[in-house]
């Protein structure tokens, strides 16, 4: 953007948490975050990836914006994973006017529900004289239209809805981290995901159930703890009692794992469920590297609130035998205030939504 500046009000509707980022853009793409705010919402407001209870999150909304003092700009948003298709698609050669088309019935196979009852988005990434690769994005229409709704009652428009895993990718190019294949896990409440891409492409994007609810859950059933004191002796230990550490998580070597199988086995409470997590992990990494890249992925990153859990990133370090990295969403933004790095897993993909439409200005 050379001319002109503009304001978003970028909203991630999660399970657990609603993030709110009111950024302005500045001259060359250079932006200015003036508000980062976080809400939680009750517990059953969205279930299985739909918003049942709209007026709620609406309501939730309204407060985040006046508490703040946000007056919303560009409403950038996005939908939760679940039901969300994002793949690789090789087609004939044509032009977008066609593809427009006909892509509705060249995809049928490659989405699990009827074409008829998604809504459908796509990018071309390469293409050749005979054939085109296009990225595309398929989500479920009751899936979408339960996350515009609250905006609907609010009396916003929507200016553009994107998904997390471009949100992700995104955040790391405006930080000029994608050049070399990276990998992003983001662990929220009722899930995790995984996205593999560079700057041109998008190689894997998966989701699973492992996320901090699970974690909580473990916690409820085997300790016989409420669900508020389930949540903070999760985060007050972590893996760490399960691993009989002490230290600050930063601190510790990473985990042996033939001795942690000796002292904990599959007995630990939670333990197993992060296991769960790194199997994923290696998953995608291995399919990646089968794929595309032999060398594997130059980065990982995490993120999404779920990462703070004490002593999870050296068990998944230890257990993809590779360094991981906490994404960082703050680098490159100016602030006008002084930023807690506490609460940086929150605001990836409300930072990302920001980053993928300023990089969308400059191309
Ligand atoms: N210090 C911590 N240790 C362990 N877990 C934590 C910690 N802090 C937050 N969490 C967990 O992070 C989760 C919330 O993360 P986040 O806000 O990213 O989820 P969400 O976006 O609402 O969920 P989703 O994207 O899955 O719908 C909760 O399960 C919470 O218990
Ligand atoms: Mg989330």
């Amino acid at each position: 953007m050379l001319f002109g500046k503009s304001r978003y009000t970028a909203v991630d509707i999660g399970s657990k948490n609603i993030s709110v980022a009111d950024i302005k853009v500045e001259g060359h793409g250079r932006m200015n975050v003036k508000k980062l705010a976080k809400k939680d919402i009750p517990a059953q407001t969205v279930v299985n990836g739909i918003i049942k209870d709209t007026a709620i999150v609406a309501n939730r909304l309204q407060e985040i914006f006046a508490e703040v003092g946000i007056k919303p700009g560009k409403i950038l948003t996005t939908v939760s994973n679940d039901s969300l298709i994002v793949r690789n698609v090789s087609l004939p050669k044509m032009s977008e006017k066609e593809l427009s088309k006909v892509i509705r019935w060249e995809v049928e196979d490659y989405i699990p529900f009827s074409a008829e009852y998604a809504r459908l988005d796509y990018k071309i990434l390469h293409s050749s004289e005979e054939d085109m690769e296009i990225l595309l994005i398929a989500v479920k229409e009751d899936v979408i239209s339960s996350f515009e709704e609250p905006f609907n009652i609010m009396n916003l428009d929507i200016d553009v809805i994107n998904i997390q895993p471009m949100s992700l990718l995104s955040i790391l190019q405006y930080q000029e981290k994608l050049d070399l294949p990276a990998a992003v896990l983001e662990i929220g409440a009722a899930g995790s995901r995984i996205v593999i891409g560079d700057k041109n492409n998008v190689y894997l994007s998966r989701s699973f159930t492992t996320g901090g609810e699970e974690f909580t859950e473990a916690l409820i059933e085997t300790m016989g703890l409420d669900y508020e004191n389930a949540e903070i002796r999760k985060k007050e230990d972590g893996l760490k009692s399960e691993m009989g550490e002490e230290e600050p998580e930063e601190n510790i070597e990473p985990i042996d794992i033939e001795d942690l199988g000796s002292s904990t086995g599959s007995s630990g409470i939670i333990i197993p469920l992060a296991y769960n997590i790194a199997d994923e992990l290696n998953r995608s990494l291995d399919f990646f590297a089968r794929k595309k890249g032999e060398n594997g992925v130059d980065k990982i990153y995490i993120t999404g609130g779920g990462s703070k859990l004490k002593g999870l990133k050296s068990l998944l370090e230890s257990e993809v035998d590779q360094e991981i990295e906490r994404l960082n969403p703050f680098n490159n933004f100016l602030f006008d205030f002084e930023v807690d790095e506490e609460v940086a897993p929150y605001f990836s993909v409300v930072l990302g939504l920001a980053a993928s439409e300023v990089l969308d200005d400059e191309s």
